[in-house]
């Protein structure tokens, strides 16, 4: 067993006997703005991993599956090794964080219909927003042709509004609004497009339906504290929680 990669939130093993598959394991660690502040609390790990799980296994019920595998202890799990897209795809059906900032409009503002927006993946440029054209243009996605990046991105683009739909639905079960949220996706062996990295409170904006109050990791970028009680309180919902069915 190697470690292949260690991340801000996440180490990354091979795993024995199963070329195809890899172990990921959560850090208790927590980061904000491009890792320039860097926080951590006990059981972090351990409920991100906790969380993340239970959201893929409640995705496949909405016909998304993911890189999730198996369970592996309580804070790693087994996913598929895929090739990453050098991407963050970023929903948004509220105007938040950096949108907000950037434009100028009140955080909180609902949008007509889902904005859907992508970032280049890269820690020395801080994942800037980047526009398709410029992905296509510029060949940002390694060996495609500029009509297969197109391909890739249209579907990004659609899978980015079905997935969603159904988080929404599956916070809006244990209470939460999904204001934004965030995902990355890769390319299996068999060449498909798949759902990976996580589904957590440090990739999700989640606000109470009823009070507003924030459950993410907007605590830990504002310092509103009770950063790790948050976290807790969304496991605990979506432990609880009897359906997530469509
Ligand atoms: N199924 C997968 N196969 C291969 N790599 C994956 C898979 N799922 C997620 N990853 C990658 O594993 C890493 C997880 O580590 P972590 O989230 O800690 O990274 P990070 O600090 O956010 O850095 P990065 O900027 O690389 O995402 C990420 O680089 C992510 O893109
Ligand atoms: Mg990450």
């Amino acid at each position: 067993v190697t470690l292949l990669y260690e991340g801000k939130a996440k180490q990354v093993f091979s795993v024995s006997g199963e070329p195809d598959l890899v172990r990921m394991e959560f850090k208790d660690s927590l980061t904000a703005f491009n890792a320039q502040k860097k926080g951590d609390f006990p059981a972090k790990g351990m409920i991100n991993c906790q969380i993340a799980t239970l959201i893929f296994q409640k995705l496949i019920r909405h016909g998304i599956e993911s890189h999730f595998v198996r369970s592996e202890g309580d804070r790693a799990m087994i996913v598929k090794q895929l090739i990453m897209l050098p991407l963050e795809v970023v929903v948004r059906n509220r105007v938040a964080g950096s949108l907000a900032e950037r434009l100028g409009i009140a955080e909180g503002k609902p949008v007509r219909a889902p904005i859907v927006e992508f970032y280049y993946k890269n820690d020395a440029l801080a994942d800037p927003l980047v526009t398709a054209e410029q992905v296509e243009s510029l060949g940002l996605l390694p060996h495609l042709s500029i009509s297969q990046t197109h391909e890739v991105l249209l579907s990004l683009q659609a899978f980015a509004k079905k997935l969603n739909q159904a988080l929404i639905k599956i916070w809006q079960q244990v209470g939460l609004e999904l204001v934004d949220f965030k995902f990355e996706v890769g390319t299996d062996k068999d060449g498909r497009l798949l759902l990976a990295d996580e589904i957590t409170p440090d990739s999700c904006r989640l606000w109470d339906l009823k009070t507003q109050e924030k459950f993410d990791k907007d605590r830990f970028r504002r310092d509103l504290g009770g950063v790790a009680e948050a976290y807790h309180e969304v496991l605990r919902r979506l432990k609880t929680d009897d359906g997530g069915r469509p």
